[in-house]
């Protein structure tokens, strides 16, 4: 059983307390988690829980990047805790986690217009890199944006930033025709089935998570997790609240 995550903003921690709610609930332990973005990868974040606190994953967690990432120090970062404390799936690759191949696509630039870094943006090549593969080289998608034209409803307030979903996804979509996409991003639970492939959206890692087993079957689960917003995640909000307020050129 995979336990498939999305959107710890930092705080690693959720990660343990969901994964300990799910073992509960089933009576064994879950292989292993997948992480859709916003995961926090982060210098002062990363040292205070890994090193400072000494404080572990309690199963392997495999991520792929979201927007909210300090792509800035990106790969330094990679370098000093990638492999020891958890594992990046790469953009733009097939990775077997379990008994699927995933098409990795982490990445996004829709919402927060000022705050995504160059990193964040998925790029045309990033796309044609994976129409090289074979349409039948990836039996599931993951990213952190969903992809567009699927009804994922635009967050109230943000409407300015156009539809949700990432620029030639649909490419993607008919080119592979997953059996499953899985994506996070938007904070909200959001399920749909479209020409033969099942879409699953989750929420913020504090609101509950999806079981995935290996027959494709998805659960999702609502679990409410207490958190305490950091100075970081204070900072952001703020920033939305000034995009709210005038728009993404100001
Ligand atoms: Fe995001």
């Amino acid at each position: 059983m995979i336990l498939v995550i999305a959107d710890t903003h930092c705080y690693y921690g959720i990660v343990n307390r969901q994964i300990e709610h799910a073992e509960k609930m089933l009576g064994m332990p879950v292989d292993c988690v997948l992480h859709l973005g916003d995961f926090g990868l982060y210098r002062e974040h990363l040292h205070n829980f890994f090193v400072r606190q000494g404080l572990r994953f309690l199963r392997p967690v495999y991520f792929i990047e979201g927007n909210h990432e300090d792509f800035r120090e990106f790969d330094a970062l990679l370098a000093r805790y990638n492999g020891l404390y958890f594992t990046h799936l790469p953009r733009a690759t097939v990775q077997t986690i379990g008994p699927y191949r995933m098409l990795c696509m982490g990445g996004a630039a829709y919402m927060d217009a000022l705050n995504t870094q160059p990193g964040a943006v998925i790029r045309d090549h990033h796309i044609n890199a994976c129409l090289a593969l074979g349409p039948d080289q990836a039996d599931i998608i993951i990213s952190h944006d969903c992809p567009n034209g699927i009804g994922v409803p635009n967050t109230p307030g943000l409407e300015y930033f156009g539809t949700p979903g990432f620029p030639r996804s649909r490419e993607l979509l008919e080119h592979f025709k997953p059996r499953l996409w899985l994506f996070g991003h938007h904070h909200k639970w959001f399920s749909t089935e479209y020409g033969g492939t099942i879409f699953h959206g989750l929420p913020g890692s504090w609101k509950g998570y999806c079981l995935l087993d290996n027959n494709y079957k998805v659960i999702t689960v609502e679990n409410n997790v207490p958190w305490q917003r950091s100075r970081l995640v204070d900072r952001l909000l703020s920033r939305l609240r000034i995009i709210r307020a005038h728009g993404p050129g100001s």
